[in-house]
């Protein structure tokens, strides 16, 4: 049995959240913001006062904590998040609570359990591809340049362009070197470098690579 999920993986910049969305649309797919979730642990763990280099402590935070992410927002332990998860402290924090394998652990079971309410969805991360849904019916891996990720960034949340450019770069490092699913393309994932491309462009590919792909084979919707 195949689930009906898109996976689109790629490092920060890349145009992942705004071309998922715009697929979810297009294939009528729900949506699913990985790093939301991870960043909702984040935020947590700050909230808490939690040092995050504690392994232990935002182990344990991860697996007690509530995080709900939907289309309309990001919840943690009932409170709306959804603009302070964006923020520079969480961003900056993010990746070294990622590498911790309890909270990846707690965060796929979670993935897991979302697509199968849901019936499926059109799914971003890091290791959605590789690891939490390694039979989706389309894998995609999205990336772009480090000059057009950091141009994208600053549009998006403003800055200095090199410093956003260092920030994504010491993501992907720790992002890419970690232990516990590493990014990286998937087996079978399709890469698209979106450097230069309208996000229509890419969106259209996505789509007609899904249509094609679920016109044959066992798919059902859950
Ligand atoms: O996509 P994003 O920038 O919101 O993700 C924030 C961080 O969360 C990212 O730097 C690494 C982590 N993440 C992850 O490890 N695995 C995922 N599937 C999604 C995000």
């Amino acid at each position: 049995m195949t689930l009906r999920v898109i996976a689109i993986d790629g490092p920060a910049g890349a145009g992942k959240s705004t071309v998922a969305r715009a697929v979810a649309r297009a294939v009528s797919l729900p949506y699913l913001d990985t790093g939301a979730m991870y960043r909702g642990v984040a935020f947590a763990v700050l909230r808490d006062g939690v040092d995050p280099a504690d392994e232990d402590r935002v182990s344990g935070i991860a697996e007690t904590v509530d995080v709900v992410v939907e289309p309309g927002g990001v919840t943690v332990d009932g409170h709306v998040v959804t603009a302070d998860i964006r923020g520079p402290e969480v961003t900056s924090v993010v990746s070294v609570i990622a590498t911790y394998s309890r909270v990846r652990a707690t965060m796929r079971a979670a993935q897991r359990a979302w697509i199968l309410a849901h019936g499926g969805g059109v799914v971003e991360g890091r290791d959605i591809g590789t690891v939490v849904f390694p039979d989706a019916l389309l894998k995609v891996f999205l990336t772009a340049s480090p000059l057009v990720r950091a141009a994208r960034r600053v549009a998006q949340v403003g800055g200095d362009v090199d410093a956003i450019a260092a920030s994504i770069a010491e993501r992907d490092r720790i992002d890419s070197t970690r232990q516990d699913s590493p990014l990286r393309p998937a087996e079978g994932a399709v890469t698209i470098d979106s450097s230069g491309r309208s996000v229509d462009e890419v969106v259209r590919e996505i789509s007609d690579a899904y249509d094609q792909v679920s016109k044959s084979g066992d798919v059902t919707r859950g």
